[in-house]
């Protein structure tokens, strides 16, 4: 038989465990995440809008254009891959939602000439999102979890 007080120090323990959990959960989950990879029905969207608005630039296959690293003879950056390969997943969810939709001059600047497009008045920030979650469920998954800390240290930030 146990004794009320083993039972007592048993529910103690249990409690102060799923407490420490809830502070772990809270402080790692990705709270700030806008992006919803795995949410299937998203990502189909967001793949239907890469197809239709983003691959003639972007490569159907996330590769980008060819010597994207190097400026074109025009003196304009080619498309950078959305896949591993690329920096895409170097930036938080809220920089990546920025910059579809607003373009590149609000980070590099009003003089920036860029030929990515604005797409502000073509699409809806739910279907950017859903074009972003598209191109991060492609990702393998420690790019993903990497991406997802990326995220997390956005928030803190963003907290201070
Ligand atoms: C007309 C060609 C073109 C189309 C279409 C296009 N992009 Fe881009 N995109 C670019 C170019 C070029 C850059 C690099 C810009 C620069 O450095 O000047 C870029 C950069 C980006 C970046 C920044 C990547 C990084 O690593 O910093 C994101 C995010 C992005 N595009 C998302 C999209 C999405 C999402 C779509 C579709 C909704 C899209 N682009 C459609 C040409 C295009």
């Amino acid at each position: 038989m146990l004794s009320k007080r083993t039972a007592l120090i048993g529910v103690a323990v249990v409690a102060t465990m799923v407490g420490a959990f809830a502070v772990w959960y809270f402080l790692t989950s990705p709270s700030s995440a806008l992006l919803r990879p795995n949410d299937g029905q998203t990502v189909a969207r967001g793949e239907q809008v890469y197809e239709d608005h983003c691959a003639s630039c972007h490569g159907v296959n996330l590769e980008g254009e060819p010597d994207w690293k190097s400026p074109g003879p025009d003196g304009k950056m080619p498309a950078p891959p959305h896949d591993q390969t690329g920096h895409t997943w170097h930036h938080a969810d809220r920089v990546l939602l920025d910059i579809t939709k607003f373009g590149l001059k609000k980070f590099a600047g009003a003089d920036y000439q860029s030929k990515m497009p604005a797409y502000e008045e073509l699409l809806s920030d739910a279907d950017i999102i859903a074009v972003l979650s598209f191109i991060k469920s492609t990702w393998p998954q420690d790019i993903r979890s990497r991406h997802d800390k990326i995220n997390i240290a956005a928030a803190k930030r963003a907290e201070q």
